[in-house]
């Protein structure tokens, strides 16, 4: 079985694509894979009910991205990969780089080819540049690889450790939106204003820096601090959402220590820091039905 991990990015995303540092998590839920010889190569995506043919110059991204996956292995049968899909799309949880990941782990147990996780997250990397233009690359290193960690662009991951679990509560705004979009509205600003663009970038880093030195040293109180200054920053380059920010003051007043929006933004989940694993569920209540727990081990 295949298996590409969904990813939470704790701090610095967008930041992350301009060379800064960013902190992420891997989470359990995620995307299942098998894959099995065919008369035909298709790509099969439940509970969306959707049946991908390969096409290189096809209209829709999973056919691209399909294409591009199948490219790797230049000898090799037909292949149908079956993928369970248990990440909202379009959400900020990495669900592209998890299938990308999940499906080209299928194929590779399918064809008995060994490769460590760290060069499957790099093989993803493929799937991931047809979905997302100008990854980071974080999405499929987490997605492949998982824990927390240090990610910066060209290098590789650096594992967080820590004795202390963190307790997130991850909230879906219901609202989708495309990671290239909001990428490219980055890049336009940065392009129209680099001065306080950069600045902006330069705040993200030093809160990265602080928030590897929080989690190494188990001190919640001050991480979730950090999470509520990166998402000012955030807004700041206009990628919150009222409901985004409403979400977060709502996790805020029921106790959690610190709440941002995650991912590309725009829409998308938002997570908060609960400071044990009762308040965590307590903040799911508030943050509605789709919100869940996700207890991530450093
Ligand atoms: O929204 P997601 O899960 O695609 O996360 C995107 C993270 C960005 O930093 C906005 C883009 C990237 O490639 O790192």
């Amino acid at each position: 079985m295949g298996f590409g991990r969904g990813k939470v990015i704790l701090l610095g995303e967008h930041a992350v694509v301009h060379g800064c540092p960013a902190i992420a998590v891997g989470i359990e839920r995620g995307v299942t894979a098998s894959a099995s010889t065919a008369e035909r190569n298709i790509l099969r995506l439940s509970p969306w009910g959707l049946a991908i043919e390969p096409d290189p110059s096809g209209g829709e991204p999973l056919e691209r991205a399909f294409a591009a996956a199948l490219a790797l292995y230049p000898e090799r049968p037909a292949l149908e990969v079956s993928a369970e899909v248990e990440l909202p799309a379009g959400a900020g949880l990495g669900c592209s780089a998890a299938i990308g990941v999940a499906a080209l782990d299928a194929i590779d147990e399918a064809l008995s080819i060994q490769r460590s996780r760290t060069e499957l997250a790099e093989a993803a990397l493929v799937w991931e540049r047809i979905f997302h233009g100008n990854p980071s690359g974080i999405d499929n290193a987490m997605s492949a690889v998982g824990g927390v960690a240090l990610y910066r662009k060209g290098e590789p991951l650096q594992p967080l450790r820590s004795n202390k679990p963190l307790h997130l509560v991850i909230g879906y705004s219901g609202e989708s939106s495309s990671t290239k979009e909001m990428v490219a509205s980055v890049a336009r600003q940065l392009e129209d204003d680099p001065k306080r663009v950069n600045k902006a970038f330069e705040a993200i880093e030093v809160l990265v820096r602080n928030a590897k030195l929080a989690i190494e040293a188990g001190d919640h109180i001050a991480l979730g601090q950090l999470l509520d200054l990166n998402h000012t920053i955030l807004s700041s380059l206009m990628l919150c959402t009222s409901k985004l920010d409403e979400m977060c003051q709502a996790a805020r007043a029921a106790g959690a220590l610190g709440a941002k929006m995650t991912g590309a933004g725009g829409g998308g989940c938002m997570i908060a820091l609960a400071p044990k694993q009762d308040q965590a569920l307590r903040l799911c209540e508030v943050l509605g039905q789709d919100a869940f727990v996700a207890e991530v081990s450093a």
